[in-house]
């Protein structure tokens, strides 16, 4: 097969981040190699300020800022959110640390999808503190989970996870460093089986 006819394969992504981009980075460098199955067509946050703006400019990648608190009401916000995915041609979409909570109507348009990744080995651990809770349960081990986003939040079919353990001496940032460090091997490699269409919804 011709490397031309790989690209033209490409599923099409959009990225949704809301603060430093690590995950959109690693998706970024993913798509650099020739036989990735996704190239990253657009990036959306919901914050001017956030990092993952400056990482997706580096890498030539279209962005966008739509401010939530433009917007009178979640629905008003999800359909802009939708009108620019749509605009930037994505067929896919990424929430890499993106935290808006998101209506049921734009999740059921997405459904089967949409990723997200969460710091905990689901279905453990939901929520925004996931890496605190699963040190103050006592935990022995941890790690990421990649899974489809259904309106429930951190509940959607899972697509990989990756473990660490959690040592005596661990804290919240010696935690979240690991954990970091699988979720940037997690998430390419999910994107990969999405969009190859390897696992599906
Ligand atoms: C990650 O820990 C991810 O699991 C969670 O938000 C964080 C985003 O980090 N959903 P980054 O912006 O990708 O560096």
């Amino acid at each position: 097969m011709s490397n031309k006819n790989v690209v033209a394969q490409k599923k099409k992504v959009a990225v949704l981040i809301s603060g430093n981009g690590g995950n959109l980075q690693a998706l970024i460098d993913a798509c650099k190699t020739p036989d990735y199955p996704a190239e990253i067509v657009g990036v959306i946050s919901n914050k001017a300020e956030a990092y993952g703006l400056v990482r997706a400019q580096n890498a030539n990648i279209k962005t966008a800022t739509i401010n939530h608190k433009n917007f009178t009401s979640r629905e008003e916000f999800d359909a802009e959110l939708h009108k620019q995915i749509t605009a930037f041609g994505a067929e896919i979409v990424c929430l890499a640390g993106f935290m808006r909570l998101l209506s049921e109507s734009f999740v059921n348009k997405w459904q089967g999808k949409m990723l997200n990744i969460h710091p905990s080995l689901l279905p453990n651990f939901k929520g925004a503190h996931a890496i605190k809770d699963a040190l103050a349960a006592g935990a022995k081990t941890t790690g990421c989970s990649v899974h489809f986003v259904i309106p429930e939040m951190d509940a959607g079919k899972i697509i990989l996870q990756r473990e660490i353990a959690i040592d005596s001496a661990d804290t919240e940032e010696s935690l979240a460093i690991k954990i970091h460090a699988q979720e940037h091997i997690a998430y390419p490699e999910a994107l990969c089986l999405v969009a190859s269409g390897e696992i599906v919804d």
